[in-house]
């Protein structure tokens, strides 16, 4: 990162708009983070390339629509994460209710997400500046597990 400490995230150029939808996924390393940039139904979406699991690699992942969100299914244990916000979603049933109905519920926030604007024809991602702890920084190297190790 250079001589300043603290990262502003961006933005950073990634690409040019046609070859990215061309590509679909692209993988790009910004600061040091690995990133994955998705292009699904005229949609860019930035997110942490690997899964806030255990590190599965997204960028091989189907895409489906799960309680109206768009996720990606990660390729090692099928989990679903929402492009959008980085949601963790799973299937469950309320013991409570009668009769139990397997539904979607929703983890919180698991995976990092990042911001994509387009300028130009250019493409361009801001790193999330959010400094809370969110699962995925685990798997982005040393600054990551530090930063879990003080939570
Ligand atoms: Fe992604 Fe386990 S590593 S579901």
């Amino acid at each position: 990162m250079g001589e300043k400490e603290q990262s502003t995230g961006g933005p950073h150029f990634v690409g040019k708009r046609d070859e990215l939808i061309a590509a679909k996924r692209s993988f790009r390393t910004l600061e040091g983070r690995d990133i994955l940039i998705v292009y699904h139904q005229r949609v860019f979406y930035a997110l942490d390339s690997y899964c806030y699991h255990a590190g599965g690699k997204l960028q091989n992942g189907d895409i489906e629509e799960i309680d109206s969100k768009l996720c990606i299914i990660c390729p090692k244990h099928k989990y679903k994460i929402s492009l959008a916000e980085g949601e963790g979603l799973y299937k469950g049933t309320d013991p409570t209710q009668k009769p139990s109905v397997p539904r979607w519920y929703s983890k919180g926030v698991k995976q990092r997400v990042h911001m994509v604007t387009e300028t130009d024809g250019e493409v361009y991602v801001r790193l999330s500046t959010h400094t809370g702890w969110i699962e995925s920084d685990y798997f982005q190297g040393e600054k990551g597990k530090v930063e879990r190790e003080k939570v």
